[in-house]
């Protein structure tokens, strides 16, 4: 009989505050000049690495050991945190959508079937995220998506475009629409009439998080639904060219623009009787497109108009809004997370961290999932992001108010866990920005240290670790590592998360004598954080769960 009932550990007491940082896009990497940690003052950091080594060591937070297809695949915020937060490896969006394509089991679903019944009469829209990256969507799954949904029928596809350079290389979308261009090349020439038909950067058009900005979600709105936009070409490859020049925006914050044919009239705005697919399968940076795409009450932008249509995501989005209420693929059943277990067993649960991240402590930390599974016993604070900017001009971002908050809920005793996000390494390493990047990593810093002070003061624990690396590593390499250069001789600025492993931290007054990191799990991996952070409350894992890191020496 299932129960939520944990067991108690045999040799670590309860009742003590343990402090849960996770310290965004924080890698661990060779020291040089292009490791902003490493360049950049973080004594704190530095004096955990340093300071007990059977309590600080090195996790996987990439490729399998997160539910990822590959091991080339660099970690991200949503398997991270998922991993962080179930304490079990699932496999992830980007795998089960190269499942079902592979299989054909995608076109046999409920959602393609509910979309397709507008394939006779209407157009199949594809709205998302353009490349390789594999964080969001990956171009080759659209490439299957395109050559499989014209092969069971559809007659008229228009594929609406962002452009991405936050997971991939800046410059590279050019080279994507190059590609897509080809397919839909072939796709015309076997009859089917396809095209481009609207685009625009991911960060400036469509892809918002958390409610930070709808005006983001609405620009992408009037280009994909409307057929509106500042700019009109009449192909997409000479407007990714063109914007990128005279407008001199990167590909992560290319304006809207709209393709249109001879007489100027927009080629693909999405009207009566159209289905709609997103094709991202990662879910934070879709749920506000789903929402306006999906609603009929909707009062966060004037949609002007709003066509009646199919709408399918690539997965569902969100399991507790059932968002959308169509998609093409299950999403992965995270269930019985740590924060539920918890909750469950009567510890009281404070998470924080700024807009852009708020949903990753708490929705991907528990698994996908919208909400307090107790309010009683769980608040979750959102402190609300700078909007409107890109990270690199206010670098230290909300570290130092996350900080404070932590502090405060730690210093309350109302509180049994306190979890935050700070996401200085990874937004501002977004950016490229390298100064400003080593101004973020000593404000997230910074922020740990606050931390740690309340932590000393209650007598409590700490865990401090990250979801993926970012700014340990800020230019394209060679195999051997030396930094890529391009045609003019510069370095390529890394934009992108990497392949490196994080850092896991555990200490403080709390923690009981003989505590240490075990020797027998090398392999350890993001995962295997849940289990040990359940320990450090007084519990024992549930035995599905991935294994605890620590274990307790007798003196
Ligand atoms: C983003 O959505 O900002 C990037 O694609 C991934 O960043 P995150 O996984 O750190 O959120
Ligand atoms: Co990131």
């Amino acid at each position: 009989d299932f129960s939520w009932k944990l067991e108690d550990h045999p040799k670590l007491p309860k009742g003590k505050t343990v402090a849960v940082v996770v310290l965004d896009g924080w890698g661990e990497a060779n020291p040089d000049q292009y490791n902003c940690i490493h360049v950049a003052q973080t004594p704190t950091m530095d004096s955990l690495k340093t300071g007990a080594p059977e309590k600080w060591r090195l996790v996987r937070a990439h490729g399998t050991a997160v539910g990822l297809p590959s091991e080339d695949d660099m970690g991200n915020s949503e398997v991270g945190h998922n991993a962080l937060g179930a304490g079990r490896i699932y496999a992830q969006g980007a795998k089960l959508v190269d499942f079902a394509l592979a299989s054909g089991k995608l076109y046999e679903g409920e959602g393609f079937n509910y979309i397709k019944e507008c394939f006779d009469k209407g157009t199949l829209h594809l709205i998302g995220l353009l490349s390789d990256g594999g964080v969001h969507s990956r171009l080759d799954q659209l490439q299957l998506l395109l050559k499989g949904s014209s092969e069971n029928g559809a007659k008229r596809i228009r594929v609406h475009i962002l452009t991405d350079g936050r997971d991939v290389l800046d410059g590279s979308s050019v080279g994507f629409v190059e590609t897509l261009e080809k397919d839909l090349a072939n796709l015309r020439e076997k009859g089917i009439d396809a095209q481009i038909a609207s685009g625009g950067g991911r960060m400036y058009v469509t892809m918002d998080r958390y409610e930070n900005d709808w005006g983001v979600v609405k620009r992408g709105w009037d280009a994909q639904v409307l057929g509106e936009a500042p700019y009109k070409f009449r192909n997409a490859i000479e407007a990714v060219k063109t914007l990128r020049e005279e407008t001199k925006a990167n590909d992560q914050y290319l304006p809207p623009f709209v393709i249109v044919d001879e007489s100027g009239e927009a080629v693909g705005p999405i009207v009566d009787g159209d289905a709609v697919v997103t094709i991202n399968f990662r879910a934070d940076r879709m749920v506000m497109i789903a929402k306006s795409l999906e609603y009929e009450d909707f009062e966060k932008f004037d949609r002007v108009r709003v066509p009646k249509i199919r709408y399918a995501g690539m997965l569902q989005y969100d399991g507790e809004l059932k968002l959308p209420n169509h998609y093409l693929v299950s999403p992965p059943e995270i269930e019985r997370t740590s924060g539920e277990y918890l909750v469950h067993n009567g510890i009281r649960t404070f998470a924080c961290s700024e807009t852009i991240k708020f949903g990753h402590v708490t929705f991907f930390w528990n698994g996908n999932r919208s909400g307090y599974f107790d309010p009683s016993k769980e608040e979750y604070v959102e402190i609300p992001s700078d909007s409107g900017i890109t990270f690199n001009v206010q670098p230290k971002m909300k570290a130092l108010e996350i900080a404070e908050k932590a502090r405060d809920a730690i210093l309350s005793h109302k509180f049994d866990q306190v979890r935050v996000n700070l996401p200085n390494g990874d937004m501002v390493g977004h950016t490229g920005d390298i100064e400003a990047t080593i101004v973020a990593c000593k404000a997230a810093d910074e922020a740990v240290k606050i931390i740690l002070d309340a932590i000393e003061e209650v007598g409590g624990i700490y865990v401090i670790t990250a979801d993926h690396g970012n700014a340990e590593d800020m230019v394209k390499r060679n195999k051997t590592g030396q930094p890529l250069l391009d045609k003019s001789g510069n370095i390529q600025i890394l934009t992108s998360h990497t392949l490196q492993p994080v850092p896991i931290a555990i200490g403080g007054r709390g923690l009981a004598p003989g505590v240490r990191f075990r020797k027998d799990v090398p392999g350890g991996g993001l995962a295997n954080v849940a289990a040990t952070v359940m320990n450090l409350h007084g519990f024992i894992a549930p035995s599905d769960y991935e294994t605890t890191l620590i274990e307790v020496a007798d003196n």
